[in-house]
């Protein structure tokens, strides 16, 4: 693509003018944005670039250790890599919160104060690296009756860390010009088509209060659904832009051996999408939809029950809070 391949020619080369042998900042998540904003700096200026990487116990199963595998010592990548483990931090603050918006507001300012503890170890840098994409724009800023879902994502960072400017290199594209670039920039390709993951993370697929019992249930789950997928090829062939597992704060009655059982109801969600903004339900094939089922309610303790969200947005949005 060649217009992707000269945007990012043309961002890394503005991003080495404007920075100089100047100190760069980034937050990272793991997720698609940021991970090709740190790529397109570090292209730029290297070890001038410091990444941190807050592990807030909401990521999908060994996410944590992924990120760090690409991004930390041992990757390819020659940056400064600072992974902070806040899992107690987060389901602290979290403790019988259940209000999705509350939920939201408590991750992004609890995330916020994490990273100013470390911002403030590192001490002053020139610039502050931001995955903001255009929709992310959209959605939060410009006529607040558009903010359905307050974005967290690294918005309130600015206010915290001791900066002179900040770089946004991806606030026009959208996300399929971001997946370009990232080819572009020769990130791998499990990278770069990993699905979108919410900067709440799984603190807004787990109906109702967040604890880490429910953490470990949500991320089974998920793990086992995203494995059959992939192995069904089902992401290609359903085209699917996003899909996770969800807990849901119901229980109901199930029979496992002899005994009664009185657990959890994961619901799955599949869209199909090519901007995030509308998005309609996927057709999983049943047999697929049938291996999942079995599969979670046997080998994840706490869930009895696999429910398929079969609603499109709008009305429904594509997480569920
Ligand atoms: P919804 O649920 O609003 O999701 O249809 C649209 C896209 O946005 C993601 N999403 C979020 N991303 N912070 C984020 O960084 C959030 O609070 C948030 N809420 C939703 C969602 O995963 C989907 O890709």
């Amino acid at each position: 693509d060649w217009q992707m391949a000269d945007f990012a020619k043309t961002t890394i080369e503005a991003i080495r003018k404007k920075v100089g042998n100047g100190k760069v900042l980034c937050a990272l998540s793991g997720g698609v944005d940021s991970s090709v904003a740190a790529v397109l700096l570090s292209k730029a200026v290297g070890e001038q670039l410091t990444c941190v990487f807050v592990d807030h116990g909401l990521l999908r199963k060994n996410e944590g250790d992924e990120v760090e595998a690409v991004f930390g010592p041992k990757g390819p990548y020659k940056l400064n890599f600072i992974r902070v483990n806040a899992q107690e931090r987060f389901y602290a603050k979290l403790a019988g919160v259940t209000e999705p918006e509350r939920k939201r507001k408590i991750i992004g300012e609890e995330f916020i104060r994490v990273f100013e503890d470390e911002a403030k170890k590192i001490g002053k840098v020139d610039f502050l690296v931001q995955g903001t994409i255009y929709p992310d724009v959209i959605e939060s800023g410009l006529g607040k009756s558009a903010t359905i879902k307050s974005h967290h994502n690294v918005g309130g960072l600015p206010s915290v860390v001791d900066f002179k400017e900040i770089i946004e290199p991806l606030r026009l594209l959208f996300k399929d010009e971001v997946r370009k670039v990232g080819l572009e920039l020769g990130i791998p390709d499990y990278l770069v088509y990993r699905q979108p993951f919410p900067g709440p993370g799984l603190g807004i697929r787990i109906i109702g209060d967040v604890t880490a019992e429910k953490v470990k249930i949500v991320q089974e789950a998920d793990a086992i659904y995203r494995e059959e997928i992939a192995k069904a090829g089902v992401d290609k062939s359903c085209n699917l832009g996003q899909y996770f597992a969800a807990l849901t704060n119901m229980r109901s009655v199930g029979v496992m051996g002899d005994g009664r059982t009185y657990d959890y109801a994961i619901a799955l969600r599949a869209v199909q999408t090519s901007d995030f903004m509308t998005a309609d339900w996927a057709r999983i094939p049943y047999d697929v939809l049938d291996i999942i089922s079995r599969r979670i309610v046997n080998e994840v303790p706490g869930v009895n029950r696999v429910l398929l969200d079969c609603t499109s947005k709008p009305p429904a949005t594509i997480e569920f809070e």
